[in-house]
């Protein structure tokens, strides 16, 4: 049974997933706190750059994580010391041409670059509405032709992020177990869209998809054995770490807190 290994590392996206419905953050929160000595490794994997995720986790009244992987894959960064894994940022620098990058993307009438703040060194973001396979493959034909190394990741029929090969939420996120010593085994992942479909694939995981996800990751996971809950953003989350046994199945802290 895939469910029954005690899970080591939670890894879950932020938008549309731990965040959306203030209530089930919170109530996420409060079933993490009375988790206490025995929780498994927390990760927060974002298409957001690690300064905005914290933020937005500050605010959101989130826990904070053992590990932030911010910029769809792009960085990994270790809020206890307050640094960005830098071995990490040197497996993303080979073959990555972010110029000739922007080049080819610009070159596509339909695009328009996100704004400054959205981009760093190994993550070139793009809008791009409703664009389709067939769009994508033409993009992804152009990078090649131009001899650009590059990875084309689409979400929520509207962001368009283009990053070095080795990048992307699921290779950030094997790179990150290795180093930790964590089998993929023990690993349960949650997320919405279509930059988390990476993190469903990789081999050995569970996943948790809200009710909320959309299509892009729905067919992504399609052959996994992904758990789909019916509840939508942290509640569905919530509904999923239930079903592999990291929260218990009544929780008395969300019943009694009128007493
Ligand atoms: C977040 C990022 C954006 C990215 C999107 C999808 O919204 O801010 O830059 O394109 O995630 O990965
Ligand atoms: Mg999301």
């Amino acid at each position: 049974m895939p469910d029954s290994k005690r899970v080591a590392l939670i890894c879950s996206d932020l938008d549309g997933t731990l965040l959306g419905e203030p209530d089930s953050s919170s109530d996420f929160r409060r079933r993490w706190d009375s988790l206490r000595d025995d929780r498994p490794v927390l990760v927060y994997s974002t298409g957001r750059l690690v300064e905005d995720a914290r933020r937005v986790v500050r605010e959101g009244g989130l826990p904070e994580p053992d590990y932030y992987i911010g910029g769809v894959g792009t960085m990994i960064h270790d809020p206890e010391k307050n640094a960005l894994l830098d071995e990490y940022a040197a497996v993303l620098s080979q073959d990555w041409d972010r110029d000739r990058v922007a080049g080819v993307v610009r070159s596509f009438p339909e695009t328009e670059e996100q704004p400054p703040e959205q981009q760093h060194e190994w993550k070139s973001s793009w809008f791009w509405n409703d664009a389709d396979d067939e769009d994508l493959d033409r993009l992804r034909q152009a990078l090649r032709e131009a001899g650009v190394a590059a990875q084309v990741i689409y979400s929520s029929a509207r962001d368009l992020d283009v990053l070095p090969q080795a990048a992307n939420k699921g290779n950030a996120l094997r790179w990150l177990c290795e180093r930790l010593d964590v089998p993929l085994d023990r690993v349960v992942v949650a997320g919405d869209s279509g930059n988390d479909s990476s993190m469903f694939l990789v081999s050995g995981v569970r996943g948790i998809m809200p009710g909320n996800a959309g299509p892009e990751l729905r067919k992504a996971a399609r052959d996994t054995d992904a758990y789909a809950a019916r509840g939508s953003c942290a509640a569905g989350v919530i509904e999923g770490l239930v079903h592999y046994g990291v929260f218990a199945e009544t929780d008395a802290l969300s019943e009694g807190t009128q007493a």
